[in-house]
């Protein structure tokens, strides 16, 4: 049965890249801001848990990498190579000014159409991507097809979730977030807003799992970062 309370959000490539290409200049001091740094610990946990496994090799492709913060931490892992991409040239173009390796690349592309060959990656990485992807099932399905076998896929975003806790957040992330997002980033597209409505019609972590076990993934395990609104889940090919 169709969820009736979920709205449609437009997240045509368009409308995504043009948002986030507009709020790129804002983007690190605000995530900083609305999460008092705690974002940091959150993708300092991923590569501490990448760090528990041997990798022969370790080819990466940080997916929706943005501004590149998440990429910035995997480089502690010294990988051999990692691919940053995403769809706004003007988040990536920050994060070509950020990191400064040989090691790392930039590809605009959208995680609907990966231009990669299959098995090309060890691991990949999605820090609050996934819920604006306009095909969730067609990415997940990408992401799979490029995974190497045993490789893995680490999802951190924020789910949608009904506990008391998230219902607190969701008064933050609703009300405060939005009206302060805006004003600040100068946003005509309102992008503090879409955030909020977009973590409003996503799916829950149980949702999001159910899909990448039909799609062939093994779940590892789920890390609750915040109020169970925020989480990492790691799979497995
Ligand atoms: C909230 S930012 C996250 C950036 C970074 N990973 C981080 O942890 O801060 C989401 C990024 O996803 C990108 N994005 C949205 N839809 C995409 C798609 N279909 N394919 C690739 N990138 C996409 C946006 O352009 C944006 O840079």
């Amino acid at each position: 049965m169709p969820d009736e309370s979920k709205k449609i959000l437009n997240k045509s490539p368009e409308k995504i890249s043009s948002m986030f290409d507009e709020i790129a200049p804002k983007y690190d001091f605000l995530n900083h801001f609305f999460t008092l740094n705690i974002d940091k610990i959150w993708r300092s946990r991923i590569r501490e848990n990448l760090e528990l496994f041997d990798f022969k090799k370790l080819i990466i492709l940080d997916l929706a990498a943005g501004t590149g913060d998440l990429t910035k931490e995997l480089m502690k892992l010294n990988p051999d190579m990692i691919y940053a991409c995403d769809i706004s040239d003007n988040m990536l173009e920050i994060l070509s000014k950020k990191i400064k390796s040989s090691k790392v690349r930039t590809v605009n592309s959208s995680a609907e159409e990966l231009p990669f060959t299959d098995k090309a990656f060890d691991v990949v990485t999605v820090g609050f991507g996934v819920r604006n992807f306009y095909n969730l099932e067609t990415s997940l399905k990408e992401i799979y097809r490029v995974l190497d076998n045993g490789g893995l896929l680490v999802v951190l975003d924020f789910f949608k979730s009904n506990t008391f806790k998230a219902k607190i957040f969701n008064l933050y992330s609703g009300k405060i977030i939005p009206a302060v997002g805006n004003f600040l980033s100068n946003s005509k597209s309102k992008a503090y807003s879409y955030l909020n409505e977009s973590i409003e019609n996503f799916l829950t972590v149980e949702e999001f799992i159910s899909i990448t076990k039909k799609l062939g993934f093994h779940h590892i395990k789920t890390e609750n970062n915040l109020f169970e609104v925020v989480n990492t889940i790691y799979l497995k090919k």
